[in-house]
């Protein structure tokens, strides 16, 4: 299947009314509306993270532009292409870089992108898996690289995973287990505590048990390493608990951007803090990371995670990701027949 310049098909698409009102819904547009871009791509699946539900309310941090395709991530086939390097047929994962952001996303049928944001999909890995992976999988598998990196052994003692009932929290604790980890997950949902105890976790502690006394530069050592998604006094009270050498790897910020710390955990601990950027991140590390999803790291059991919903669907699901009540990863059917 083509899309030719005039054959419309489906995506979701958020526009201004004349009121102002920012709305979200399925609409119908023709390829010439697509930003331009070497490769044409069907999208068979895409998924929803926290910042695509920022995207879908207009947030101009992300949506810099109305009207605004959402869809950090999208999973297809090339149907077109004006670049050497890719051909028809060639199934390929992109996420970040300016997708759903700068530029249109994958809650569409089509998408239109540069070459240098694709990655060739890894044999042994389907397009429906990797979109449950997704932004979120990738950026925990990046997490427990920069753990390995800072040599923090499964030996070495617990790892912390914080928002663990979140995409990258939830991918984390199970990537973290498969490796041989022993994982202490921290989660505002308590009703979840099997669910993450199914997945992996040693330990389900509630949010708040990981905040310690802010006033005091450490805490008592809890942590061997910790993957945090939340920012914040949670990422600064984590850092805080963790013990010599270990690495804290950040990469959110639901629970706040400020970081209350001392300079103490670093120069008397030798801790390290590790940023992660998913939307950033240079293309051969990207080829890398999917590659490792592919292989070793291949998580079975990924459909025990995975909610799906199609284009009309995925409206109902912005306000709960963005009100923290997401449980796992949310799947986007965008080959699946739309009204
Ligand atoms: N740097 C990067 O490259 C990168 C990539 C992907 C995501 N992110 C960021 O990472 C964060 C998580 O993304 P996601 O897609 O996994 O989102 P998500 O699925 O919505 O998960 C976030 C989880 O955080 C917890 N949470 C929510 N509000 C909280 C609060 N006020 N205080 C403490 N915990 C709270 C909840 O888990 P519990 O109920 O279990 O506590 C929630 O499920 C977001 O800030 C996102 O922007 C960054």
């Amino acid at each position: 299947m083509s899309a030719s310049g005039r054959e419309s098909f489906p995506c979701y698409q958020v526009q201004r009314d004349e009121q102002g009102q920012v709305h979200g819904g399925v609409s119908q547009i023709t390829r010439d509306q697509l930003p331009d871009g070497e490769l044409l791509i069907e999208v068979q699946w895409s998924s929803l993270n926290y910042k695509d539900g920022l995207a879908a309310l207009g947030h101009p941090g992300v949506a810099r532009r109305l009207p605004h395709v959402p869809g950090i991530d999208a999973a297809g086939v090339i149907v077109e292409s004006r670049n050497s390097q890719w051909q028809t047929g060639q199934s390929v994962v992109i996420t970040g870089n300016e997708l759903g952001a700068g530029q249109w996303g994958g809650w569409s049928r089509f998408i239109q992108v540069p070459a240098n944001w694709a990655v060739a999909l890894p044999e042994g890995l389907s397009a429906r898996d990797a979109m449950i992976y997704g932004t979120a999988g990738f950026t925990a598998a990046q997490c427990l690289r920069h753990l390995i990196r800072a040599e923090v052994e499964p030996t070495a003692g617990p790892v912390l995973v914080t928002g663990a009932t979140g995409g990258v929290g939830c991918l984390a604790v199970m990537l973290l287990k498969h490796l041989g980890y022993e994982v202490v997950a921290s989660s505002g949902k308590s009703a979840a505590e099997s669910w993450l105890t199914e997945l992996g976790a040693s330990q389900v502690v509630d949010r708040s048990e990981v905040l310690n006394s802010p006033e005091k530069p450490l805490a008592s050592t809890r942590w061997a390493g910790v993957v945090d998604t939340v920012g914040g006094a949670t990422l600064a009270a984590a850092i805080r608990a963790t013990g010599i050498n270990g690495c804290v790897t950040a990469c959110g910020v639901v629970g706040g951007a400020e970081l209350p710390l001392s300079v103490y955990p670093f120069i008397l601990r030798g801790v390290t803090l590790a940023g992660v950027t998913s939307q950033n991140c240079p293309l051969p590390l990207r080829r890398e990371i999917w590659k490792k999803l592919a292989s070793e790291w291949s998580l079975p059991g990924l459909d025990r995670i995975a909610n799906e919903v199609t284009l009309a669907e995925i409206g109902g699901e912005v306000s709960k990701i963005l009100a923290g009540q997401i449980q796992g990863r949310t799947l986007v059917n965008v080959g699946a027949d739309v009204a």
